[in-house]
């Protein structure tokens, strides 16, 4: 499973990509607004730091400004992915953009009929938000169970699954289980993945002992 986290905060992604854990990022327009800077220039700092797949979303609603605004995002750096809607329009650019050989990531999925309709429109990826759907009442990583197992029976279906608006390790683990191909995850929560308290009570114990023997290995 490929790990992106969900941030434009560059001090974030700088942090984290450190780890080696870090596949990709994506971002979306209120996640740049946080930050208060540039968009175009956030989105080149963040592909400087990361090679792998740097989502930057679209703004426009039209095809065909989608189109432009998506190729002038997509002149920025090769490893940057061009976030589309799951509208109608959201999936004509989606189309054009990947026969001008461009990454795309459409968003906003909440159905598997969207996602079948993205893994149609060539789509590199699709994002499916379980959080979102968790927060109405409906289950979010249910969705991610069907879209799995829709896209397995069609070899032509080679978009990934995205697993977006993750709110804690449950929905990672969860979505591992169900075989997504990615989750983007908070960097809280990419954090919280570290965290056991076994972990932490077993490492404390070691460094006890150890230093009873009065030894150091260097
Ligand atoms: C990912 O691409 C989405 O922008 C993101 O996961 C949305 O998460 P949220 O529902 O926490 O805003």
């Amino acid at each position: 499973m490929k790990f992106f986290v969900d941030t434009a905060d560059l001090e974030e992604i700088r942090d984290l990509a450190a780890s080696g854990l870090l596949d990709g990022v994506t971002t979306n327009p209120s996640l740049v607004a946080k930050t208060g800077q540039n968009f175009i220039d956030v989105v080149k700092q963040i592909c400087e730091v990361v090679s792998g797949p740097v989502s930057a979303e679209v703004t426009a609603t039209d095809h065909a400004t989608m189109i432009q605004e998506g190729r002038k995002l997509a002149k920025i750096a090769k490893n940057v992915t061009v976030k589309v809607p799951l509208t109608p329009d959201g999936l004509r650019a989606c189309r054009t953009l990947r026969d001008d050989g461009t990454m795309v990531n459409v968003t906003l999925c909440f159905s598997p009929a969207q996602a079948i309709l993205a893994a149609k429109a060539g789509a590199s990826f699709v994002s499916p938000f379980v959080g979102r759907l968790d927060d109405i009442g409906e289950d979010g990583m249910a969705l991610i169970g069907d879209i799995c197992q829709i896209y397995r029976h069609y070899d032509a279906f080679t978009t990934e699954v995205l697993v977006a608006s993750i709110r804690h390790p449950g929905h990672v683990i969860e979505a591992a289980k169900m075989g997504a191909h990615v989750a983007t995850l908070p960097p809280k929560v990419l954090r919280q993945l570290f965290q056991h308290p076994l972990t932490d009570k077993g490492l404390a114990a070691f460094l006890a002992d150890w230093q009873k023997t009065g030894q150091s290995i260097l």
